[in-house]
């Protein structure tokens, strides 16, 4: 490497390891982080591994808790990893952990569009839920920044 291609490359790294959620805007759930098409695998993995406890509209019962309305203030202020991580850990239920890294991933597809939040051109998958923040407000301009 000459000195200038490596001089370049620790301005990067510095940018990168100093101001990396200062300077690259962040990722919210609102910027379209899921498909369509994975929303829609979701659906059909929700009726079958959810739904006969959660409902087929998502709204629970007086036990269990519904998955639309009240979840999107329940997780903002986290990253989609919290619910990403619970779903994948904790549910279903019955057999917690039993569904795999991408269907996990298309099921939360399919609770983020139940929640009305907009889809996108990429598939959301299991690497990338850390990286994305969960608010349950649409920004009006920008990304709010606590
Ligand atoms: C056998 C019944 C059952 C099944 C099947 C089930 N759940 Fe649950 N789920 C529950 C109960 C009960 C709770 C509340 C657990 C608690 O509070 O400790 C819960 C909690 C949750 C929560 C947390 C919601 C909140 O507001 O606290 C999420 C998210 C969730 N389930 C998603 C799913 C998904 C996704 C599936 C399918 C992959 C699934 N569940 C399958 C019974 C079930």
């Amino acid at each position: 490497m000459r000195p200038r291609t490596i001089f370049a490359a620790s301005i990067v790294a510095l940018a990168l390891a100093a101001g990396a959620s200062a300077a690259a805007p962040r990722i919210s759930v609102w910027d379209g982080v899921y498909t369509d098409a994975q929303a829609e695998r979701g659906h059909t993995l929700y009726m079958q591994n959810c739904s006969r406890c959660h409902g087929a509209n998502l709204w629970g019962t007086y036990e269990i808790p519904p998955l639309v309305g009240r979840l999107m203030p329940y997780y903002s202020g986290s990253t989609l990893d919290s619910l990403f991580d619970y779903v994948s850990t904790a549910m279903p239920l019955d057999r917690p952990g039993a569904l795999g890294p991408s269907a996990n991933a298309d099921i939360v597809a399919f609770l983020l569009k139940s929640n009305e939040i907009p889809s996108g051109s990429t598939e959301l998958s299991a690497d990338r839920v850390k990286a994305i923040d969960f608010e349950s407000a649409r920004p009006s301009s920008g990304h709010s920044r606590k």
